[in-house]
């Protein structure tokens, strides 16, 4: 028995179908995020969007979001969210009608991510922000920030110094993995433990562990 053969798509067929399959499911759930991914998609065709949206990064990000609401409640004037890449997490968010948030600001070190976030949020208005600014370099005092997130610690030199900048007595949601083996990971942890440690938070209201495939994800939510 023969199989018909296919041709193999272009990469963009693939791309045209990608932004087909993005806006049918943006029209079926009437999500403004997945509406969002759909625009990022056209306007942004480099971007590894589906790498910052994948199952995994979902995964990590609705148990962000879940413990969040379950630990420090739904009501947010200001958010600010460090290594925010696209902005994924602030969609998320702004998405769940459970939480009131004023406004998130995203901000990343990394040029080429702002646009692209902003096109995610877009349908968020001024409710979301994109700005590009190294987290060791910000005055954290005149952000005024009612929660500081940052689910990239993996990605930072030094937490305990990053943290020593963030006003004592703000809320965090942190985010580290024992990923080791991805070479943009250059500062993991081994353990829960070791992250609480480094850490270093004055209280702490939630400490977890996600297990996935490949690594841990750990989390920490808390006062500084
Ligand atoms: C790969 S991404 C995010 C991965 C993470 N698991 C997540 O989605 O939350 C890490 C981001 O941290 C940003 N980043 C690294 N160092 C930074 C710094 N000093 N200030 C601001 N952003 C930084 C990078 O530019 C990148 O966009």
């Amino acid at each position: 028995m023969t199989h018909a053969s296919h041709s193999p798509h272009s990469s963009s067929e693939w791309h045209e179908n990608g932004y087909d399959l993005a806006r049918g499911l943006a029209a079926y759930t009437g999500s403004v995020l997945v509406d969002g991914i759909a625009r990022v998609v056209a306007k942004h065709p480099d971007a590894s969007i589906a790498n910052a949206f994948n199952h995994k990064q979902v995964l990590c990000k609705l148990w962000a979001r879940d413990e969040l609401f379950n630990n420090a409640g739904p009501a947010y004037g200001r958010v600010v969210v460090l290594g925010g890449w696209y902005g994924v997490l602030p969609a998320m968010l702004l998405d769940d009608r459970r939480f009131t948030i004023d406004a998130i600001d995203s901000l990343d070190i990394d040029p080429a991510v702002e646009q692209v976030a902003r096109t995610l949020n877009s349908g968020f208005g001024d409710r979301f922000r994109a700005v590009t600014a190294d987290m060791y370099a910000i005055d954290y005092r005149s952000l005024k920030a009612d929660l500081v997130v940052n689910t990239s610690c993996e990605h930072i030199a030094d937490l305990g110094t990053w943290l020593g900048l963030v006003p004592s007595g703000t809320r965090v949601l942190l985010q580290s993995n024992d990923y080791f083996s991805e070479p943009s990971h250059i500062n993991c942890v081994a353990s829960l433990e070791e992250f609480q440690a480094k850490a270093g938070l004055s209280r702490v209201d939630f400490a977890g562990a996600l297990q996935m495939k490949k690594y841990t994800r750990f989390m920490l939510i808390g006062t500084i």
